[in-house]
């Protein structure tokens, strides 16, 4: 708990106040950066206790500043358990963005889909989630602070959010699936028989972030939304190679989308 006081501290001393909603920006996904009137922009690697982003798509650094009138508080680059990190680091974050007092949190990420009907560079919105990682952040010393010990997950993804975007999407005409997000620990992509076995699972896409960052989300009853860029196609019958290249020139191209959805439901909100 002294480590979260002092992370808290350091990141209030440089100015972060009161950021109303938290992001967290996936793979290749750092466009929304650009929307927002910076305030302040500061390297993971200057925040006491923060974990280091080891991934080179990935930026690690934390932007505080506004969107359409809000203070948002981003995260470019995120932790994930390939990396090493235990699941309490990789939430480590998400723990923090919410002691600031933040009131929603979106995530972002790229993920393959083993559902067929969806397509590569379109966008899906998290229904649900399955947990196929060895882990699980909540696992081990509980602290009251933080929730329950046993927190509820049938609706892990707030309806109010996901019916907003939902209908941010119909208006700005986006196509965006709807679906059930599979986290695998990577950091190899998959064989055709885990495809086919995550298929059976009842997985729309597969990825390798975002449910541990959901998971705490809901022991500490912080709204949250996640969309999914699909990147590839994870037809176990017809599969091809896929390379990170390919999958962030994907994630580049639906990321726009991404954006004017994240950007119209900030204003809303
Ligand atoms: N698996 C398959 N394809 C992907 C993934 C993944 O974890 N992430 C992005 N594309």
């Amino acid at each position: 708990m002294n480590k979260f006081k002092e992370t808290i501290d350091f990141l209030k001393k440089q100015g972060i106040e009161n950021p109303e909603i938290g992001i967290v920006l996936g793979t290749g996904l750092g466009k929304l950066v650009n929307s927002i009137e910076i305030i302040k922009t500061i390297d993971y690697k200057e925040i006491p206790h923060f974990p280091l982003s080891t991934v080179e798509s990935h930026a690690g650094k934390l932007i505080y500043g506004v969107i359409k009138g809000k203070k948002v508080l981003a995260m470019q680059g995120r932790f994930h358990y390939y990396e090493g990190y235990s699941l309490q680091e990789v939430t480590y974050p998400i723990r923090i963005m919410k002691m600031l007092k933040i009131k929603y949190l979106l995530l972002s990420n790229a993920a393959g889909a083993t559902n067929t009907d969806f397509k590569k560079g379109s966008l899906m919105l998290l229904d649900d989630h399955i947990n196929f990682l060895p882990d699980n952040p909540l696992r081990g010393k509980h602290y009251d602070e933080f929730g329950p010990r046993f927190p509820d997950m049938s609706q892990p993804y707030s309806k109010f959010l996901n019916d907003k975007i939902k209908k941010i999407a119909q208006r700005e005409n986006i196509v965006l699936h709807e679906g059930v997000y599979a986290v695998m620990a990577g950091p190899n992509l998959e064989t055709r028989a885990e495809y086919r076995y995550l298929i059976d699972s009842g997985a729309d896409v597969v990825g390798m972030s975002t449910v541990p960052e959901v998971i705490v989300a809901n022991q500490m009853s912080l709204p949250c939304a996640a969309v999914t860029v699909i990147t590839d196609e994870c037809d176990p019958d017809n599969l091809k190679p896929v390379s990170l290249e390919e999958i962030l020139k994907v994630a580049g191209k639906g990321e726009n989308f991404l954006v004017k959805i994240f950007v119209a439901l900030i204003e809303e909100l």
